[in-house]
């Protein structure tokens, strides 16, 4: 992979940055307490092989991969403003111990890896029982608290047309994934009028698209989020971008957006889908010094700092 790169570019009111890097790193060039909102979806432990070093979800260790993770994060609590929350959709992973490669899965490519490649998942001597639910996301966000998150909600994705698991033959169909909502501290912006759902939202998987990327989470999703988390013209990150459906999301509802990803295909991909037409690009200094400042509409945004009040006192607005 070696190679990595920034792009930026104003289109319309809004700006939105592409880092191609290990997610750790790339997130160190952007400045502390500035994104309103982080939303993303991390490599799931030992779910799919993207095929490049020095890609996540491949540690020996549950323990490893958290700490890969958390430490990512910990740079995603730097960059988010303090009034700014985290939603983080991470799935889970059964532990096999069955020395030997997982069954094929004719339905992803990008899964087939477990026909092959002998995953830690896969390997005797775990301290817990074969066939056993790990519960990777609880483990990582049960760390994030440790590390200073506040979780706030493990909202339940009901991903209502999920596919049937031809290899889950005694129990039920994993039909839902956890997006956690955390923030930085106890009081925060949230704009709970945005809210079509409490915390079950029920959204299909997008299967449509052109994309390459088929761990693509949907439109629906990174809409809710951004829409609670911020206002127009502010700032949402994703530091595992994909195929770029935050950018996406977010320039769509009138907000700048900056993702980190560190395959090069992937950041091709996306470059290439973008409308020239559209877009003047322009240094990535630049978009990194136009980060920090409140959005104009900051103080009109009916999230603005919305849990502020006190029980029993008038909102502070
Ligand atoms: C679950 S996918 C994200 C999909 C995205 N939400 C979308 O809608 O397309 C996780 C992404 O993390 C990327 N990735 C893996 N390891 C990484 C690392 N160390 N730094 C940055 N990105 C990484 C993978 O290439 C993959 O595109």
């Amino acid at each position: 992979m070696g190679t990595s790169s920034r792009h930026a570019f104003e289109g319309g009111l809004c700006r939105f940055g592409i880092i191609c890097d290990d997610a750790e790193k790339g997130l160190r060039d952007l400045p502390d307490a500035s994104f309103n909102v982080a939303v993303t979806s991390p490599p799931y432990y030992w779910a799919r092989d993207y095929g490049f070093d020095g890609q996540l979800g491949h540690e020996d260790t549950v323990e490893e991969y958290v700490v890969s993770l958390c430490n990512v994060f910990d740079e995603v609590f730097r960059v988010l403003d303090s009034d700014g929350v985290f939603f983080l959709n991470i799935g889970d992973t059964y532990y096999s111990g069955n020395g030997q490669p997982h069954g094929s899965d004719p339905r992803s490519s990008s899964r087939n890896f477990m026909r092959k490649k002998f995953r830690a998942v896969d390997r005797s001597g775990w301290s817990i029982p074969k066939k056993s639910l790990i519960g990777v996301p609880w483990k990582v966000a049960f760390a994030m608290q440790e590390r200073g998150w506040t979780l706030r909600s493990s909202i339940i994705w009901n991903r209502v047309n999920a596919f049937v698991e031809p290899t889950a033959r005694d129990r039920p169909y994993r039909q839902y994934e956890n997006v956690f909502m955390f923030s930085k501290s106890r009081f925060y912006s949230f704009d709970r009028s945005e809210l079509v759902e409490e915390d079950v939202w029920s959204i299909p998987i997008s299967r449509d698209r052109k994309s390459e990327h088929n761990a693509r989470f949907p439109d629906e999703l990174v809409r809710r989020c951004v829409l609670a988390g911020s206002p127009k013209g502010g700032w949402v990150l994703d530091p595992f971008l994909g195929s770029g459906t935050t950018i996406e999301a977010s320039l769509s509802l009138g907000r700048n957006a900056v993702g980190i990803e560190m395959s090069k295909a992937y950041v091709s991909a996306f470059l290439k889908s973008l409308d020239r037409t559209q877009l003047s690009s322009i240094p990535f200094t630049e978009l990194v010094d136009s980060i920090n400042p409140r959005p104009r509409t900051w103080k009109k945004w009916t999230g603005n700092r919305a849990n502020f009040r006190k029980p029993g006192t008038k909102s502070s607005g």
